[in-house]
This record gives structure tokens, sequence and C-alpha cells, in this order.
């Protein structure tokens, strides 16, 4: 199963929820790969601190991703592609082969909106694919004593996206990437909040797995791209 992290807004934690996801998935005991397809490379770079047995490789051209990425998926159980920062031919090609994508974004109204441009490329790819990807919006850098306003669970809903479970703005996260390595491993206070919530988020991604309809041998062969 291919998972993204998408959004057309920059610094809304894909490469931090990317990273995160591939190290947990492999301590599952699942076989699983970071697809790095930022430029920036820079959940490449943490990975290779954090897991530096974990395989990653680097796809930075839609044709990259459109040729590489479906061979993948008969190597691994779980590939975490982490999207570039804004907007791209890349991030549309990602939608195309992606099982399920997650849009990180900020905890308002507003944060959703900003990121208009992703969801109407993502509902342009699932009108093409005729359903996939999977969506879910992961509301980030909430603050405390915020919750996430009804008025964002319902602007998300009627763009056909569920929102899950939040995660915190927490000063773990900033220094799991300084110190290359995952917040559960940090063994900080702010480190093991972080840990239980970010670990509840994939539990709650995972019960996403099963509502994704294609494999790899249906809707991304060559016969049908
Ligand atoms: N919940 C959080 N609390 C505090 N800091 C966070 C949180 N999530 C992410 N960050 C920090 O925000 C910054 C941006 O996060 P990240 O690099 O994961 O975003 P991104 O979407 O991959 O950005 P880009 O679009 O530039 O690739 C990083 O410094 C990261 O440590
Ligand atoms: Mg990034």
């Amino acid at each position: 199963m291919i998972i993204a992290l998408t959004n057309s807004k920059g610094g809304v934690g894909k490469s931090t929820i990317a990273v995160h996801l591939a190290v947990w998935l492999a301590e599952q005991g699942k076989k699983v790969a970071l697809v790095d397809s930022d430029v920036q490379g820079s959940s490449s770079v943490w990975l290779g601190e954090a897991a530096p047995t974990l395989p990653q490789i680097r796809l930075h051209t839609p044709d990259d991703v459109l040729d590489q990425l479906p061979k993948l998926v008969h190597e691994y159980d779980h590939i975490v592609v982490d999207g570039p920062a804004g907007l791209s031919e890349v991030t549309r090609a990602i939608l195309f082969v992606a099982d399920l994508t997650l849009l990180p974004c900020g905890p308002s109204v507003l944060d959703l909106r900003a990121a208009t441009d992703a969801i109407r490329v993502l509902r342009q790819v699932r009108t093409i694919r005729k359903g996939p990807p999977v969506a879910l919006l992961v509301p980030n850098k909430l603050q405390v004593q915020y919750r996430l306003s009804q008025e964002l669970l319902e602007t998300a809903q009627s763009l056909g996206i569920p929102a899950s479970k939040e995660m915190r703005l927490r000063q773990a996260y900033a220094d799991a990437v300084g110190q290359g390595t995952v917040v559960w491993k940090l063994g900080t206070k702010s480190a093991t909040d972080a840990a239980f919530e970010i670990k509840e988020l994939f539990e709650e991604v995972m019960t996403y797995e099963s509502r994704t309809t294609t494999t790899a041998s249906d809707d991304r062969s060559p016969a049908h791209v």
C-alpha cells in the first residue's frame, strides 16, 4: 500500500509524519520503504539518522514517480511517500498512484482553506481514478486549549475528507528532527505525550487501509496509467 503525505501548503508536517510513520510501520514488523520526493531531501536525511537500515528511495520527477512507485509496491508492505513542498506535478503524480493520502494541515478553517489547491487536485485525480486515493486530513500544530472547530470538521466533511485525531504543537517534534530520531526515543515528558498521540494517529490511519480498494494489480498497472 502506498501512503502519501501531500499538501499545497509547506511546513505543515509532511516530513515529520512521513518519517515517524515509516519508522513505526517498520517497528510493527512491516516491510516498509520511504520515498522522498522532495528535492530538499529532508526526510531521507532524517530517516538515515533515525533508522539507517530502512530502505529509502528518492523520486523527484513525475515520470520517476509514475514509473517506479507501481513497481515498488510489489516489494514492500507499505511505501510512505513524503510529498514535496508546494503543489507540483510531482504531487499530482503521487496522487495518481497512492492508495491513501494524508493531508497535514493547520488546525483552523483558514489553514484548511489554504489547502484548497491540494484539495482541488485531489478531487481531479479522484474523478479520473474513479475513487482513490482515500484522503485523511491530519490537523497538526494545535495549541493547548484549542479544540478543532466544528466548522473545520464540517468543511472537511463537505470536501469529502474526514479529519483524523489531531497532533498538538509540541517541542518534541522539533527536537526529534534536531536529534535525528523519533519522538518515542527521546524520553522527555513532552516526547512521551507526542509519542502517544502520533501512535494513536497511526493506529487510526491503519483503519483506513481496509477502505482502500485498489491494489498494485488493478488501476496502477501500465495498461491503465
Ligand atoms: N506538531 C508539531 N509541533 C511542533 N513542531 C512541529 C509539529 N509538526 C511539525 N513541526 C515542525 O514544523 C516544521 C515543519 O515540519 P515538516 O518539515 O514536517 O513540514 P513539511 O510539510 O514537510 O514542510 P515542507 O513543505 O517544507 O517540506 C519542522 O520544523 C517540524 O519540526
Ligand atoms: Mg517536507
